[in-house]
């Protein structure tokens, strides 16, 4: 029953100690070349191999990341379990960037960039937090791990998901009335969806047009999500006033991209979080153990619903 890591070496070594130490019993593989195919129960990888019919008893197909929209579900037998990755670094990250994100919104931070630039020296209007409303889209793992995050800084939250949910302290909305609503009470709009049929190019001009004037975008989701022409057109017509994004469709955002100089947007190259090898292998490790128990992992994917 061996577990085949197909990633890079650095984070494969310290799987490799972690399962050693945890368990022992299931041989670590990272060389696909020197395994026996029919051996290989468990596979970890952020896309699916070309061969992967070859691991015909394979059980569990794990993502090394949170995301699974990389993996072409038709490609994996329905009697592979794919699972996501959940672990607390990843959490952590994201919490920090949204934070980041947030606050530096919320204190006109491009602006000032902006104004840095041209060396000018002026104050702007500041809202405090309590006026300054934050609507995050998507209530996961990490939709409501940065809603608890920004708490103390006293904003009014709010989440909106598929299915109804209870946070407490957020304002929660669910489906299409739902998102109207939310939207527009929402001063700076957190993405932080998941990349399915139903996301893809969901940030679009409709979706700008429903936000309050003057509102900024914080995307974290994923970049096919994201129209970047009307993006662009918001900002330049002045009824989004910033967005901070980490994530484009291309990766990376091509030269000559309007993002690039746009004084109103702040890019960083899909780093908001990253995959922590040790509490990664912690969680893998976990998960096996539930699998080998008779239980479903924890974050076992609904493929129908593609998340
Ligand atoms: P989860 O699967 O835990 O949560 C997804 C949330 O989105 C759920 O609340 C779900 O609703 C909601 N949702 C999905 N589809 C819809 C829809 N059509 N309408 C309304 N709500 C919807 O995901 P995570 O929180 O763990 O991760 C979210 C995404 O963050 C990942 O898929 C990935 O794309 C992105 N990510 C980005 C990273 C980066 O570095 N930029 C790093 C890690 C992840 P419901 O609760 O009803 O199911
Ligand atoms: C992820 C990512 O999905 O890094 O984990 O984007």
């Amino acid at each position: 029953m061996t577990f085949l890591f197909n990633s890079d070496a650095r984070r494969g070594a310290i799987f490799a100690e972690a399962f050693a130490a945890e368990l022992p019993d299931v041989p670590f593989a990272m060389d696909a070349a020197a395994v026996d195919p029919d051996a290989v129960r468990y596979l970890i990888t952020w896309t699916v191999p070309e061969n992967l019919a070859r691991y015909r008893k394979l059980e569990i197909l794990f993502s090394l990341g949170a995301g699974v929209d990389q993996f072409r579900f038709d490609a994996v037998p329905a009697t592979v379990k794919v699972v996501r990755m959940i672990e607390e670094g990843i959490v952590r990250m994201m919490q920090e960037y949204v934070t980041l994100a947030v606050l530096a919104l919320h204190r006109n931070l491009p602006a000032y960039l902006a104004q840095q630039c041209r060396g000018e020296w002026r104050d702007i209007a500041q809202p405090q937090a309590e006026s300054r409303r934050v609507g995050v889209l998507g209530l996961g793992q990490l939709g409501q791990a940065v809603l608890d995050r920004l708490k103390p800084f006293g904003f009014p939250l709010a989440g909106w998901s598929r299915s109804p949910r209870q946070i407490e302290r957020v304002t929660c909305y669910h489906g299409e009335l739902g998102l109207e609503e939310m939207l527009a009470a929402s001063d700076i709009l957190v993405c932080l969806l998941p990349l399915t049929e139903n996301t893809r190019g969901f940030l679009n001009a409709d979706l700008f047009a429903k936000l309050p004037e003057g509102a900024a975008l914080v995307h974290t989701g994923r970049g096919p999500q994201l129209d970047h022409q009307a993006l662009v057109a918001a900002l330049d017509s002045g009824h989004l006033s910033a967005a901070m994004i980490d994530v484009t469709d291309p990766e990376p955002l091509p030269a000559g991209h309007p993002f690039w100089p746009h004084p109103k947007v702040v890019l960083t190259p899909h780093v908001a979080s990253v995959t922590q090898p040790a509490t990664a292998a912690r969680a893998v490790i976990d998960n096996i153990k539930r699998h080998c128990a008779g239980l479903d992992p924890i974050g076992l994917v609904d493929r129908t619903r593609g998340y």
